[in-house]
């Protein structure tokens, strides 16, 4: 087995969204001895109040572009590593408007790849497992990192062009990276687009949840730090140029997700509204992360998804001042979209 990586400096690009904040809240507990320099370009997207509590000495916030080839240039000195998150993340958003999403996911990411070759940095990609496109209900297969790219969305389709730009960067120019496609997070400060914490701030704010189509459609759940965790490990110990996926066998249909939902907080099984569906709406995800666990000995720690949900409705319940200056605007473009 190759000697880990121990990264001292890391730039960790999206680090005021989602999954990039839990990441780095995740380093700053877990390994005190690395500075993080998170890139982020505060989008709609992005909120810094998602870093509030670390230390200043050993986080700082940079607000820029990942296109910002000058600014990507001022700051790779000095750094080891860049952890790759940010992102256009939104799928319903894709299809309104893809441009972002080129721009971002596909362009961005060459820029970070480009900077790496210049400066020799260990470059790790967070990917999804939408690049694999989907699978029928009652198909016994799950996703595996060598499966064929079949994206259906303009989201997946940019996110699998990054990937691909990934693969090549390393086998030509020998850049350093690994590569991670997930499956859907949850936990808490996601933002209110998303299906779980949409629905959620709906019924605080007396709002009917929203399901899409038939509601058949299955995705599999993994808590946002278990994530974390797992990008640690293939960032350290990866093998180079490989592909890892990160899943928690947690595959759920959306109305059975809903029904949970609605049954924590109190509602009538039935107080949901149907709405149009997503165009192209992938039908299930589902990984096999057995690479994974064998390679690098990673094991979900949230296993126990009520629970989670519980923690994660209780964290919207308590924290309505960072959710609700965004919920009104969320839910008019919705309203735009008939859904
Ligand atoms: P998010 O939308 O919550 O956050 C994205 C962050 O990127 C924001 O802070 C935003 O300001 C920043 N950003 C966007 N464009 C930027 C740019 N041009 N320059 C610098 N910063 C920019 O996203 P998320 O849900 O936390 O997802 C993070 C990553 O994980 C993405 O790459 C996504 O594809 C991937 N992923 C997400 C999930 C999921 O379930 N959410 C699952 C698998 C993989
Ligand atoms: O699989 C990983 C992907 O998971 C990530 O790459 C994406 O960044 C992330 O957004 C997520 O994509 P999805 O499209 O699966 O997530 P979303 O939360 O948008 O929707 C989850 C499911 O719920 C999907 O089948 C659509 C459905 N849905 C969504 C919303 C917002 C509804 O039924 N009603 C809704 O209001």
């Amino acid at each position: 087995m190759a000697e880990p990586f121990v990264p001292t400096n890391i730039i960790v690009t999206g680090g005021c969204g989602f999954i990039g904040s839990n990441f780095v809240h995740h380093v700053a507990r877990a390994h005190p001895d690395v500075h993080v320099t998170v890139l982020d370009k505060l989008t709609y997207a992005g909120n810094p109040a998602n870093l509030a509590g670390l230390p200043p000495e050993r986080v700082e916030l940079v607000v820029g572009d990942i296109c910002d080839e000058g600014l990507l240039e001022r700051l790779a000195p000095g750094h080891d590593a860049i952890v790759h998150f940010a992102a256009e993340s939104h799928n319903d958003n894709s299809i309104e408007d893809p441009d972002p999403f080129v721009r971002t996911n596909v362009e961005g990411t060459y820029r970070l790849l480009e900077v790496c070759r210049r400066y020799d940095l260990r470059f790790h990609h967070v990917s999804t497992d939408e690049v694999y496109g989907d699978l029928a209900l009652d198909e016994p297969r799950r996703f595996r990192p060598d499966d064929p790219y079949r994206p259906s969305s303009p989201y997946s389709s940019t996110k699998a062009s990054s990937d691909l730009l990934v693969r090549a960067w390393h086998r030509t120019y020998g850049v350093r990276a690994t590569i991670s496609n997930c499956s859907n997070n949850y936990g808490p400060y996601q933002h209110v687009e998303k299906f779980i914490p949409r629905q959620v701030t709906n019924v605080l704010c007396g709002v009917r949840p929203k399901l899409y189509g038939d509601g058949k459609n299955v995705r599999d759940w993994i808590h946002t730090e278990d994530h974390s965790r797992a990008v640690w490990d293939i960032l350290t110990r990866g093998r180079l140029g490989e592909t890892y996926l990160i899943g928690a066998d947690g595959e759920r249909s959306n109305r059975d997700v809903l029904a949970a939902i609605l049954e924590r907080m109190g509602q009538p099984a039935d107080a949901f509204d149907w709405v149009r569906d997503r165009p192209g709406h992938d039908r299930r995800y589902a990984i096999d992360p057995t690479k994974l666990r064998e390679e690098l000995g990673w094991r979900p720690l949230h296993t126990d998804f009520a629970e989670g949900l519980d923690q994660t409705i209780s964290w919207y319940r308590e924290n309505e001042p960072w959710w609700r200056p965004v919920k009104e605007k969320t839910e008019a473009r919705y309203a735009v979209q008939g859904q």
